[in-house]
């Protein structure tokens, strides 16, 4: 059960335990936080699911009744939870942590849920059958490596969108990996499988859950949090 009484410092000391470079590790951390995951993230003001869908939604023209939506990194349901209110019902959702995926299955939204630790197993999704594919708050070091977006791309339709919101952690591995994922989308651009229809920059992302909860108190709100990106692309029709 959530625990209600949790706190900023809660969450952020949560955010700090998660520290490990290794995905497994990371998904099985998941495992464990999955109950109080969400109201954790609230705490910290985690924009990631809005930033995509709404950069998604400026940019959608199909039906949101028909389309499919795969929802890589699913988590608790979140994405799912947002998009059912804005009239999409078909919903697949991956994720590497059970914890997750059980959270993801109570929301009764996703007519199917795999259980998958994306870089070392492949995307589990069909090739071309998506008319969207989102993945908010996972393309980071620990997390989904940047290979992971070419199997973004394959699983969706052709003309299928396929929207990537992440945030700019700090440190080193932060910076690089963002940049080997910036080289990476341009990368399929030139190849002709996808092209960008977009950025979308915000200044909140969320607040920075690795700051010394020591120093937090002697900042102004804006200077607690990190900036982060939506992406969008379309995949080539050919
Ligand atoms: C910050 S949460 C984002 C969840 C959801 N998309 C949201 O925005 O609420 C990151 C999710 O990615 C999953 N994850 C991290 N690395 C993964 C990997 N290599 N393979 C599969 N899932 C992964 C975690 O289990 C967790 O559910």
């Amino acid at each position: 059960m959530t625990d209600s009484s949790r706190t900023p410092e809660d969450a952020r000391a949560a955010f700090q335990t998660c520290k490990s470079p290794d995905a497994r590790e990371r998904v099985q951390f998941y495992d464990s936080w999955a109950e109080n995951y969400e109201k954790d993230h609230c705490l910290m003001s985690y924009s990631a699911p809005h930033l995509g869908i709404d950069f998604l939604l400026d940019n959608f023209s199909g039906s949101h009744e028909a389309a499919r939506v795969l929802d890589v990194a699913c988590g608790s349901g979140w994405i799912a939870k947002l998009m059912v209110e804005l009239g999409f019902k078909h919903f697949v959702g991956v994720d590497g942590s059970q914890g997750m995926l059980a959270l993801a299955a109570k929301t009764g939204l996703y007519e199917e849920l795999k259980l998958a630790l994306l870089g070392t197993e492949p995307l589990p999704a069909q090739t071309g059958a998506f008319d969207v594919v989102i993945i908010a708050g996972a393309l980071d070091p620990g997390f989904a490596p940047v290979s992971v977006v070419r199997e973004l791309c394959h699983a969706a339709k052709p003309g299928g969108l396929v929207c990537m919101s992440r945030g700019d952690h700090s440190g080193a591995a932060g910076q690089q990996y963002k940049k080997e994922l910036e080289r990476e989308l341009q990368q399929m651009q030139e190849e002709g499988l996808w092209s960008q229809v977009g950025l979308k920059h915000t200044d909140r992302y969320m607040e920075d859950p690795h700051l010394d909860p020591e120093r937090v108190q002697e900042l102004q709100q804006e200077q607690r949090f990190i900036s982060g990106t939506a992406y969008l692309y379309k995949k080539a029709i050919h």
